[in-house]
């Protein structure tokens, strides 16, 4: 009988086989199971998840850490998680790239008026717009960890006019950093297209509303990669027919998929991905959740740790 502790993965199957070829590699001292195959359940210390299963701290009394298998952690409901029990988030090389190409694409989308010209084509319409200089493109990300920092210095390196958002201070190398609701205005009024990059929290549910969509300058655009509760739909709608905003790229949206039928799907101002900006890549994820076993086992501070108070 082998003693070795258990990492259980519950999600993706196929990935979870990337997962098990790393730990079999590196960790040989851990038995690393995909669900529903969880082995002795006594010696399940770890577990990374999309959705955990329900009664954890009965079916898993030994269970020393939760991993999100993805950089959100608003699928779980803390309440029936054991309230001692760390939560880490997926912070990992491959979630961060995939989401800086998403961004950038959907930037350069924009800057570069191609939605204006998808419109044009279907209509048999030649007509050159002015190109702006991406200088004179005043671009601003909302929620500055590490997925905003990434994608705030790649835009600064295309020569973007960039500034961020957050809800406490962060320091961004060239790049302007507003913090806290009374930052919020300033950050606004110059931003042409606004990245929304944010935790879904209580504070940033409806966030993306018609009172924010007012203080953007008029014309401005939305890049949705947050979470789809952060967006009041109705406003939406509102802000593209008055023209307050001109375009929005939404990747995320609630529910999700949205309906047959729901007037995003066929919007002319829309253009939806159905959650795909970014995803969390299975080998360098599991390089990092092995990083942070190391980290448990000395004691050093687990990297993405949840803080439940906060809320990510
Ligand atoms: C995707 O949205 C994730 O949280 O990884």
């Amino acid at each position: 009988m082998t003693s070795k502790p258990i990492f259980l993965y519950k999600s993706d199957p196929v990935r979870g086989r990337l997962w098990a070829e790393v730990f079999h590699r590196q960790a040989p001292h851990i038995d690393f199971r995909i669900w529903p195959d969880i082995g002795d359940a006594e010696r399940v210390r770890y577990l990374a998840a999309w959705v955990p299963p329900p009664d954890l701290a009965h079916q898993f009394p030994n269970l020393e850490l939760l991993f999100s298998s993805g950089a959100g952690v608003d699928q779980f409901d803390f309440s029936v998680l054991p309230p001692a029990l760390p939560v880490v988030r997926m912070v990992e090389p491959g979630i961060v790239q995939g989401m800086v190409e998403y961004v950038t694409h959907a930037v350069l989308d924009l800057h570069r008026d191609m939605p204006r010209y998808r419109r044009q084509q279907r209509e048999q319409c030649w007509q050159p717009l002015q190109v702006r200089t991406a200088a004179e493109r005043r671009v601003g990300v909302l929620g500055l960890g590490s997925l905003g920092t990434a994608v705030l210095q790649q835009l600064r390196s295309l020569g973007f006019d960039c500034a961020g958002w957050s809800r406490t201070p962060h320091e961004i190398e060239g790049v302007p950093c507003h913090a806290g609701p009374e930052g919020l205005p300033a950050f606004l009024a110059r931003t042409e297209i606004l990245i929304c990059l944010l935790p879904l929290t209580e504070a940033t549910q409806g966030l993306l509303n018609a009172s924010l969509f007012a203080q953007l300058p008029p014309g401005a655009s939305l890049v949705q990669v947050g979470r789809g509760p952060q967006l009041v739909e109705a406003d939406l709608l509102a802000a593209l027919a008055s023209g307050q905003l001109a375009e929005a790229c939404l990747d995320v949206t609630d529910p999700e998929p949205l309906p047959a039928g729901h007037p995003f799907w066929t919007h002319p101002h829309i253009r939806l991905t159905p959650h795909i900006a970014s995803m969390t890549q299975p080998l360098s994820a599991a390089e990092v959740v092995l990083d942070n076993l190391l980290r448990h086992a000395t004691g050093a501070p687990l990297l993405g740790l949840v803080d439940r108070q906060r809320g990510y």
